[in-house]
């Protein structure tokens, strides 16, 4: 079915590229405004919390069972029958493939039983355009996207054009978080348990290291700031033969702190960097799980006002996974990209800036994408 680009247009999107099954659906102009209509997101902590962390059989499972009564209901709240979406969006990766895999399936099966259009979308593509569904930002941006299983600095110049300034080389910040978390003994995800546990606790006690500093550029590391964690946690244990309530809040807000200093200084190197390439676009967009924590975010705020620059962050529930970003970013890149086939395959690993190399480590850890 041809699309007409320049009306306005439903989009269902699918997500399942991690832990959280969801559809959504978008509506507005092809690399245009958008508005979300629905946006259904049914998460897997329950089962997977026994495991401590995700594990991905039974992430497929779940999403196998869940994904088509996602999108019934991402439909249902919209008030749309299936005959009035123009296309279907879907994360095709990177994540966990079988979860991946799950999305597509549906997507294609959906696509090929109505003939409607479909676009495979990078689930990192979804999470870097998010700031302008839910504001008023206009290409170039900078971007840091910052989740459960990745960190980069972004140049983002179109819909489809990522170019990387730097990232972690090891651990994502959330996998971090989420590390931490249980060596504290804290709930999964770990992000949000560690920020209000840090909410009473000390920062300034315990002091962490803040990897990778010393070095120029804006490449990261955070698997050495959770093995401090892990060895200053054993020391209280041993000192006191427990860990107390505050001890537990402490570690929580010494982390924590030690997490954003480093998102910190390393965003103000990526945006001398970014500036010098584009003074005239002076915006940086966070976007991703751990933009939801607010001390992170009042961190980078205060950074962008040190550099007189614009900070946006999208609403919390649109920083975690969602398919209202991935149905937008289909619909952000319709204008330039012709809709995939039924040879769309899910991809486990799949960068955005296929120009730049991968770093050593990049992307290989962690559950999440
Ligand atoms: O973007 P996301 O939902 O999934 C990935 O694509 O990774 O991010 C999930 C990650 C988890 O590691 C979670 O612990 C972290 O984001 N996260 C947070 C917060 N909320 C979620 N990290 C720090 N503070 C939070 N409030
Ligand atoms: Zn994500």
């Amino acid at each position: 079915m041809e699309l007409q680009l320049s009306e306005k247009l439903n989009i269902l999107g699918i997500e399942s590229s991690c832990d959280d099954t969801a559809a959504a659906v978008v509506c507005g102009y092809a690399g245009g405004s958008a508005e979300v209509l629905s946006s259904i997101v049914v998460g897997q902590t329950e089962l997977h919390s026994a495991f401590g962390g995700v594990v991905p059989e039974i992430a497929a499972r779940a999403h196998v069972e869940k994904l088509d009564v996602s999108v019934g209901q991402a439909l249902a709240y919209a008030q749309l029958r299936m005959d009035q979406i123009d296309a279907i969006a879907v994360t095709a990766g990177p994540g966990l493939i079988g979860g991946v895999v799950s999305g597509v399936m549906l997507a294609k099966a959906l696509a090929a039983a109505t003939g409607k259009p479909l676009y495979g979308v990078n689930h990192l593509a979804g999470h870097a355009l998010t700031p302008r569904l839910t504001g008023n930002v206009s290409f170039p941006y900078l971007m840091l996207l910052v989740s459960g299983g990745h960190c980069q600095f972004l140049i983002a110049q179109d819909a489809l054009t990522f170019h990387r300034l730097g990232g972690t080389i090891d651990d994502a910040p959330g996998e971090a978080f989420d590390k931490v978390a249980r060596l504290i003994s804290l709930d999964q995800p770990g992000g949000p348990a560690i920020e209000k546990r840090a909410y009473d606790g000390d920062p300034k006690r315990f002091k962490l290291p803040r990897p990778l500093l010393d070095r120029a550029g804006c490449d990261m590391s955070f698997s050495g700031l959770k093995t401090a964690t892990l060895r200053t946690r054993d020391e209280v244990i041993a000192e006191s033969q427990g860990l107390t309530p505050q001890d537990q809040a402490d570690l929580a807000a010494s982390f924590q702190a030690a997490v954003s200093d480093v998102l910190a200084e390393k965003s103000r190197r990526a945006l001398r960097e970014y500036l010098k390439l584009l003074p005239q676009h002076p915006t940086l967009c966070v976007a991703g799980g751990v933009a939801a924590n607010m001390a992170i975010r009042t961190a980078l705020k205060q950074v962008c006002a040190e550099f007189d620059v614009e900070f946006t962050a999208p609403p919390l529930a649109l920083c975690t996974d969602n398919a209202a970003m991935i149905a937008y970013a289909g619909l952000a890149q319709m204008p330039y990209r012709e809709p995939d086939d039924m040879g769309l395959s899910a991809k486990p690993r799949m960068p955005l800036d296929t120009s730049s190399p991968t770093m050593l480590g990049h992307g290989k850890k962690g559950a999440k994408a």
